[in-house]
């Protein structure tokens, strides 16, 4: 049977800094922002758009009368999440109106949690062929003002719904996996923002890399060239072309030259978004979808996912009739368009205006927040969420 993503949708709030102005801000040379990064955007993200929130406003884009009752698995990968016992994805059946009937939880492995569960998604759909999994990956990449990890900040949300003869792509069977601990990456529980060996993590994610795309070509008798396109992980979108590097010498220079241009198609998207830790792989898959203009029914993407701590796993997807989709492009160009350009000090403000972990309970303003779903704040220590539909 065929199993795989149907639907895919995405959502990032309203502000942005631009890459430039942050790197005469920090006395950077822009271009090692621009190229050495790999980013000329980064979302800035409100305090009024928390996980939830964001994992609604991705959420509500691809629900429609045919799926909404399908709809009995729910998962939230995140790992910046808004409670340390509920899950968001209890919140997130309720604000989408799902059925009370579905199983709804969270899933945290730094930014792999959306990969497992898009992977217990999929095992699900094929013993129950006639009913959906809605998996969302959703999370606020934060580093602090002046931390090397600053310019690889973001935020946002992609959700997707899995499904037997997919819209969208298929899902490979098998997929290669590789975990241990390592301390790349981490957030202790008294912190908003994490804690990271940035180099020491490339060099981890290139390995991670590198172990599970072999072991599944080798396990899976393919080859390299039997790939179209590579959609990576893109913790700053410079991080995937290291990955790609890493084994375009096995590949002749016509199919090097056709996965490079691919991976730009992959990576127009997160260029201008930064980091959303679960979603960005799925960010970069569906910018692929929308920018290649060379891709076709029946090509095998490799897809490449990462969580510091540390956890790869390397599968595949075959593209499917309906992968391309005019109107999903253009409402994304159309969100990223219109997206307010902040100063760097008004950026610096919102970021500080992140609620601190001991803020009690507190109102938040959001008359200027236009998303559909927001977060007003805390009541007796009960989040409070919005919906302006
Ligand atoms: P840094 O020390 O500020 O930067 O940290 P750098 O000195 O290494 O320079 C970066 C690149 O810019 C280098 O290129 C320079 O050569 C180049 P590379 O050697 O890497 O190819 N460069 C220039 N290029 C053109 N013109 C110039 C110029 N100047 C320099 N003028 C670092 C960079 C990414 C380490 C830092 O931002 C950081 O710590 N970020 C956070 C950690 C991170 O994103 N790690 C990625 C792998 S781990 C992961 O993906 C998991 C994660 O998403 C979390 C999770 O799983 O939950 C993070």
């Amino acid at each position: 049977m065929n199993v795989g993503i149907d639907k895919i949708g995405f959502f990032t709030p309203n502000y942005y800094v631009d890459m430039v102005d942050l790197a005469h801000a920090r006395n950077d040379d822009p271009n090692k922002y621009l190229i050495g990064i790999g980013q000329t955007e980064q979302a800035v993200i409100p305090n009024t758009q928390d996980t939830v929130a964001m994992a609604a406003n991705a959420a509500v884009q691809i629900l429609d009368d045919d799926n909404r009752d399908k709809i009995s698995l729910i998962i939230l990968g995140t790992e910046t999440g808004i409670d340390n016992s509920k899950s968001g994805a209890i919140y997130l059946q309720n604000l989408l109106g799902l059925s009370r009937h579905a199983r709804a939880f969270e899933i945290k492995q730094a930014c792999y949690g959306a990969t497992a569960g898009i992977q217990m998604a999929k095992d699900f759909v094929n013993l129950h062929p006639d009913q959906q999994a809605l998996v969302v990956g959703a999370d606020v990449a934060r580093y602090g003002v002046e931390t090397p990890g600053e310019v690889t900040q973001g935020g946002g949300a992609v959700a997707m719904t899995i499904a037997a003869n997919p819209e969208i792509m298929k899902l490979s069977k098998n997929s290669s996996v590789y975990s241990d601990d390592i301390m790349d990456f981490w957030r202790p529980m008294d912190r908003t923002e994490a804690l990271v060996d940035g180099h020491y993590s490339n060099d981890i994610y290139q390995q991670f890399f590198v172990k599970t795309i072999h072991d599944y070509l080798e396990t899976n008798d393919m080859q390299l060239t039997d790939l179209q396109a590579l959609v990576f992980h893109l913790p700053y979108t410079k991080m995937g072309l290291k990955g790609l590097r890493e084994i375009l010498p096995e590949v002749d220079e016509a199919k090097q030259k056709s996965l490079l241009n691919e991976f730009e198609a992959s990576r127009v998207y997160s260029k201008r978004v930064g980091n959303l830790y679960t979603g960005s792989l799925y960010l970069s898959l569906l910018s692929l979808l929308d920018n290649s203009t060379d891709l076709k029914v029946g090509d095998q993407i490799g897809i490449f996912s990462y969580g510091s701590g540390a956890q790869g796993e390397f599968y595949t997807g075959e593209l499917q009739a309906g992968f391309k989709n005019p109107i999903r492009k253009a409402n994304m160009e159309k969100m990223l368009d219109s997206r307010t350009r902040l100063s760097v000090s008004e950026y610096e403000t919102m970021l500080n205006q992140w609620p601190k972990l001991d803020a009690g309970d507190y109102t938040l303003d959001v008359k200027n927040d236009k998303a559909e779903f927001t977060f007003n704040g805390v009541s007796e220590s009960k989040r409070q969420y919005q919906s302006k539909n």
